[in-house]
C-alpha cells in the first residue's frame, strides 16, 4: 500500500516528541473501521471452508508433511482455515492484553501528554482489529478457544506491567506485534490468498507500522535510563516472553490436534525437529532480537536462555551487561 509507513522511516525521523506528533497525525489521517472498510457481505468475500485457497502452503511446517498432503482436499482446506481462525483468536486475545496494558500505562501520564493521545489512538485501532478478527472467527465457524487457561492467567499478569514495568510490557508488545507483522507481510507478498484475508491483513499491517514504531522508540528512549537491576530483569524476561509467544502463535492448537487426529509424531516432525520451522520462528523474531541487541539486552548471562528456547540465531552478537 502506498500509504504504508515503515517503522524504519518513522524511527529515523527524529525525537520522541516528533514521532508522537507524526503518529498522532497519521492515526487521524489513516485509520480503518472493521465494519466500514471490510466488505464482509460483498460477493467473493464469503468464507467457504472447502475453498482450496485456505490450504496450507507447501512451505508451511504442517502443510509440508506427508500426513497433511494425504488428507482429502476438503480436510486440507478446513485445516488451513481453522489454523487462520485460531491465529486470529490468539491475535485478539493478545490485543486485549495490549489494550488493557496501554490503558494502565497511559493512566499515569500527565495532562497535555502527546503520548496519552497516542496510546488512546492505538487502543482504538486495536479494538477495530479485534472486531475484524472476531468477525472472521465467527464467520469461519470454528469455536476456537485461543489461549489455554494457564496462558490466559499469565496474560493477565502482563497487564500490570503496563504500570509497574512498562519497558518489559513493551517488549511483550513487540513479541506479539513483530512476528504477526512479519507473517502477514510475507503472506501479502505471496498475494494469492482469499480476498477477505488479504483485506484484513492489509489493514492490519498498515496500522501496526505505527504501533511498532512507537514501541521501538519507547524502548530506545527508556532502556538506557534503567537501573542496572531493572536492565537485568528485562534482559532475563525478554527471551522468556518472546520464546513462549512465538511458539504459541505459529503451532496448531491442542483443540486442532484432537479434532483432526494429527499424530504426535507429525507435530514433532513439523515443528520440534524441523529446521525450516525453526528458521521461520527466528525470522519472525529478527527485528525485535536486533533491537534488544542494540539496547545491549542480550548478554553472555542471558544467552543460555535464548539458546534453550531455540530463539538464538548463530551470528547474533551479544553485548556486555
Ligand atoms: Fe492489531
Ligand atoms: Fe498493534
Amino acid at each position: 500500500m502506498s500509504t504504508m509507513v515503515t517503522p524504519l522511516a518513522e524511527e529515523q525521523s527524529g525525537t520522541w516528541d516528533n514521532l508522537l506528533e507524526r503518529l498522532n497525525r497519521q492515526s487521524v489521517l489513516k485509520h480503518f473501521d472493521a465494519y466500514v472498510d471490510v466488505p464482509w457481505d460483498e460477493p467473493g468475500f464469503s468464507i467457504d471452508p472447502a475453498d482450496s485457497r485456505w490450504q496450507l502452503e507447501p512451505d508451511h511446517p504442517l502443510g509440508a508433511t506427508d500426513w497433511y498432503r494425504s488428507q482429502p482436499a476438503e480436510v486440507r482446506s478446513r485445516i488451513g482455515l481453522h489454523m487462520i481462525a485460531t491465529q486470529m483468536k490468539l491475535g485478539l486475545q493478545f490485543e486485549s492484553v495490549l489494550k488493557r496494558g496501554l490503558l494502565e500505562w497511559a493512566a499515569d501520564l500527565p495532562n497535555g501528554s502527546a503520548a496519552f493521545r497516542y496510546a488512546y489512538h492505538e487502543v482504538i485501532e486495536e479494538a477495530q482489529h479485534s472486531l475484524m478478527f472476531q468477525e472472521f472467527v465467527n464467520r469461519a465457524g470454528f469455536d476456537t478457544p485461543g489461549l489455554s487457561r494457564f496462558l490466559r492467567f499469565q496474560a493477565r499478569q502482563v497487564i500490570r506491567l503496563g504500570r509497574k514495568f512498562p519497558e518489559l510490557f513493551f517488549v511483550f508488545v513487540l513479541g506479539g506485534e513483530d512476528p504477526i507483522d512479519h507473517v502477514q507481510r510475507v503472506a501479502l507478498r505471496n498475494g494469492d490468498s482469499h480476498p477477505l484475508l488479504l483485506r484484513i491483513m492489509r489493514i492490519h499491517v498498515t496500522e501496526e507500522a505505527r504501533h511498532l514504531s512507537f514501541a521501538r522508540q519507547y524502548l530506545r528512549d527508556r532502556v538506557p535510563q534503567l537501573s542496572w537491576l531493572r536492565r537485568q530483569r528485562l534482559a532475563i524476561n525478554a527471551p522468556l516472553i518472546l520464546g513462549v509467544m512465538a511458539q504459541t502463535m505459529m503451532q496448531p492448537s491442542p483443540q486442532m490436534v484432537k479434532e483432526y487426529g494429527i499424530p504426535r509424531s507429525v507435530i514433532r516432525a513439523a515443528y520440534k525437529d524441523n529446521p525450516r520451522y525453526r528458521q521461520q520462528v527466528l525470522d519472525s523474531l529478527r527485528k525485535v532480537r536486533e533491537l534488544l541487541i542494540e539496547l545491549r539486552l542480550m548478554t553472555p548471562m542471558t544467552r543460555p536462555i535464548w539458546r534453550r528456547l531455540r530463539i538464538w540465531e548463530a551470528g547474533a552478537t551479544e553485548t556486555a551487561a
